[in-house]
């Protein structure tokens, strides 16, 4: 579990806003839920049997004798919240964002607490929505400047289709089980699917010559998927179909997808979802379709830190004075100007020092201005006004200017 240090803020803080204003813009609302939940949701929910639920999870009995859990994910909050407050009477488009928590073994991209922004929309049965989704997060990796993900889709189809393909599955990896590893042989018996997701390299030519799902989808799935696709074209978001693409909960049919990028290493998926159109009924609440993703906060700020562009929203100016009278007048000329224009990010020096020392600060502090108040501006009414970020003379801008300038360069 890590800090996130205030030289780290503005990265995270702008990957946040930017998300924010892209889910506005598709008509998302904000769920906030609580970080516990009873054990029991998530047991019901991802799967007795996936990783989360049997060995990654915070649990523990409160004081009534009662298990609860961190939460290791936000969907099954979310279907909590919307089925006891009744919000399924017409198609709800949700947003979350938070920590989440699973005790895995901790490794580049992967923590014990990370943070997930999250979407669930409910009420919505067509691949229309699916593919809504999936636009909305393109427009969430151009709005950040992420470059290099790629799009990985499948299908899981319905229940039955499932179970049918599981069983055939099952008995193909059985006729090679010597190949499998201890792992995959458990889960044989408890979760087949989650063998295919094995990244062992000497399981995987197994896996390459295993029967696919996608060969097993009922005439409705695969008109969904093929719609699905087909509107994925339409709008000229390229992928790549997966047939071994089953995630690591247990909810999901039809529709999954996943954004991976190759410069993270072994945890390069940065945004996972799909639909779960029985969990909603399955969780007491009424028959529902439904479809989300989340994406790994983390994973997106080691990303664009690692020289990916972001133009970050920084500081304005910094107000450098020197001089008793300047001084004592600083932060009066920095509230007055943050009164004349509205979220201007400015930043006042305080505690003295000579205009060396001062403008260094302000060069270090990332503004792209400082602004420079000693006794002669102060006698004149001005005040300097120096770029920082690009190359250009100090200019000396009368103080009752100043919002005007600030505000001609928004
Ligand atoms: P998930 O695949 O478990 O899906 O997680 C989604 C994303 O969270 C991952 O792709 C990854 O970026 C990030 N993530 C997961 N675990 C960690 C970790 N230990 N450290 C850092 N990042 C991590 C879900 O959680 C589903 N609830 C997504 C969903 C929503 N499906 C439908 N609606």
């Amino acid at each position: 579990m890590h800090d996130i240090l205030p030289e780290q803020i503005s990265l995270w803080q702008t990957l946040e806003d930017r998300a924010r204003v892209v889910l506005e813009g598709y008509g998302y609302q904000e769920l906030r839920t609580p970080l516990l939940e009873v054990t029991e949701l998530f047991a019901r929910s991802i799967g007795e049997v996936t990783d989360i639920v049997e060995k990654e999870m915070y649990s523990f009995d409160d004081r009534n004798g009662e298990s609860l859990s961190l939460r290791p994910e936000g969907t099954a909050s979310c279907v909590r919240a919307a089925i006891e407050h009744g919000l399924f009477s017409s198609p709800r488009r949700l947003w979350y964002r938070g920590p989440m928590f699973r005790h895995e073994r901790p490794q580049k991209g992967r923590y014990r607490q990370f943070h997930q922004i999250g979407v669930e929309v409910f009420g919505l049965e067509g691949p229309d929505i699916d593919q809504e989704v999936v636009l909305l997060t393109r427009r969430l990796w151009n709005a950040v400047g992420l470059r290099g993900l790629r799009l990985e889709i499948n299908s899981l189809g319905e229940g039955e289709e499932r179970a049918v393909y599981c069983r055939e599955l099952t008995d193909y990896l059985q006729r090679d089980v010597q190949y499998l590893d201890e792992d995959s042989r458990r889960r044989l018996q408890t979760n087949p699917l989650r063998v295919l997701d094995s990244k062992n390299p000497d399981m995987q030519e197994v896996i390459a010559g295993a029967p696919r799902i996608l060969d097993h989808l009922g005439k409705e799935s695969r008109e969904h998927f093929d719609r699905f696709c087909a509107g994925l074209d339409q709008a000229g978001i390229g992928y790549q179909v997966n047939p071994r693409l089953v995630r690591g909960l247990d909810y999901y049919n039809r529709t999954v997808f996943e954004w991976i990028t190759d410069s993270l290493g072994a945890q390069g998926t940065v945004c996972a979802g799909g639909r779960y159109d029985t969990l909603v009924a399955q969780l007491g609440g009424p028959r529902t379709p439904a479809v989300g993703f989340a994406l790994g906060l983390e994973r997106l700020v080691a990303m664009l830190g690692a020289g990916q562009s972001l133009s970050l929203d920084g500081l304005d100016a910094y107000l450098v004075a020197v001089g008793e009278a300047p001084m004592a007048k600083a932060l009066v000329v920095a509230e007055d100007l943050r009164n004349a224009v509205p979220g201007l990010r400015l930043l006042c020096h305080c505690g003295g020092g000579s205009f060396k020392s001062q403008f260094k600060k302000a060069d270090r502090s990332g503004a792209r201005y400082a602004l420079v108040l000693g006794e002669g501006e102060l006698e004149r009414g001005i005040i300097g006004v120096k770029p920082l970020r690009e190359a250009g003379e100090q200019l000396e801008v009368a103080l009752e200017e100043l919002p005007a300038f600030f505000t001609g360069k928004a």
